[in-house]
């Protein structure tokens, strides 16, 4: 029998001397490679459902850094848009989608059940990459968290504080918590028809959970990760799930627990140290270099690097950046992280 893949080892919590290792937006506007196949297929969008094109900015960086595990190309706002949201992106500044500020917003969208036909081409990217990894490869799904997509949904764009979305969480909270719900819902379909593609571990970015204080880290934070995982589980016993509650802070202290996620992503608010005493003993984490270094280099790359894998040691652990990658980091930094990791 194929000896398991290093990704999926961890995610049993096996502890490995040399930790597995991709990066959030390891296919992205920092590789030559990739600017040149997004400027083939015209715009963001258009190559996120451009299957073939998808495929190929998928295993760029794998044929160039030989990562354990390849990330879909997607993105996590392409759920709202097959529920009906008007989507685009300007140049330069993000997102853009169609607000929900009233009932009538919410009632033009369409049920959870319908969102497969906007989606077919990324399941089909799925399949390609099924096909065409490397055997030794890990291919991971992913979808937002239903709080951060509601919070560009209801905003309309990105925010630097979430506002819309608690104004409308305060004002109308049964509104909110309509749009929570099909999200919920659309999120479990969506991360289903992956893993029936051929994702072999889903991944939840809740990249704004930071900003849900108190209960309400519990009710919009946990509750739907929970939700969504006992779904996933029910139907897919077998797949891992990688939640990632952003900034939660003490938040991240039992979300394994609380949620059944088999591995808690980490960003580069808190210490690895912190980390591995604290939400380690929960089963697998993933993280938590800051992402500033892919941009700065030299020793304190390599420093901050051995100082992750020493910390995380005793336990499973998934190498990674805290967030993703930024357009002006240098690709040479990956190799030299890469080697740091691996030089164990
Ligand atoms: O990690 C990967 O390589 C897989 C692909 C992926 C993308 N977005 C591609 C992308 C994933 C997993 C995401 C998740 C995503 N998208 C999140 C959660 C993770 C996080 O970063 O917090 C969020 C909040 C989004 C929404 C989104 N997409 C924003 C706010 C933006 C604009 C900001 C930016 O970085 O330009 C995007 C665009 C986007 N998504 C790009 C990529 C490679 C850049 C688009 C381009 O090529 O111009």
């Amino acid at each position: 029998m194929a000896e398991k893949k290093t990704i999926l080892k961890a995610l049993a919590g096996e502890t490995q001397a040399v930790p597995p290792i991709w990066m959030m937006r390891q296919a992205g506007r920092y590789l030559p490679e990739y600017r040149a196949t997004r400027a083939e297929a015209g715009d963001f969008l258009s190559l996120c459902y451009n299957s073939d094109l998808a495929t190929e900015v998928t295993l760029q960086p794998i044929r160039r850094y030989g990562f354990d595990a390849a990330i879909l190309f997607a993105d996590i706002l392409l759920l709202p848009q097959a529920l009906g949201a008007d989507l685009w992106f300007v140049t330069g500044e993000g997102p853009r989608l169609s607000t929900i500020t009233e009932q009538a917003d919410f009632d033009k969208l369409k049920p959870a059940s319908d969102i497969h036909d906007t989606l077919a081409p990324v399941y089909q990217t799925v399949r390609n990459l099924a096909r065409d990894l490397p055997d030794e490869t890990t291919l991971i799904g992913f979808a937002g968290a239903p709080w951060t997509v509601a919070t560009y949904m209801i905003a309309g764009r990105g925010t630097p504080d979430q506002g819309p979305a608690h104004a409308l969480k305060a004002e109308n909270r049964d509104l909110f918590e309509q749009v929570m719900e099909r999200l919920t819902e659309g999120t479990i379909d969506y991360l289903s028809m992956q893993i029936d593609a051929g994702a072999e571990v889903v991944k939840l970015f809740d990249s704004w959970a930071g900003s849900l204080k108190g209960d309400d880290f519990d009710r919009y934070a946990t509750g739907p990760a929970k939700r969504i995982i006992a779904a996933l589980k029910d139907r897919h016993p077998d797949v891992p799930v990688i939640a990632f509650p952003r900034e939660a802070g003490d938040g991240y202290i039992g979300f394994h627990e609380a949620t059944g996620a088999d591995c808690v992503a980490i960003d580069d608010s808190v210490t690895p140290e912190w980390a591995a005493e604290h939400v380690q003993a929960g089963g697998c984490v993933q993280g938590n270099l800051a992402s500033s270094h892919m941009v700065t280099g030299g020793d304190d790359l390599v420093r901050e690097t051995r100082r992750i894998v020493d910390a995380f040691k005793s336990g499973p652990h998934i190498f990674n950046l805290g967030h993703g990658i930024t357009p002006d980091a240098d690709p040479d930094n990956v190799h030299r992280m890469i080697e740091a990791v691996r030089a164990g």
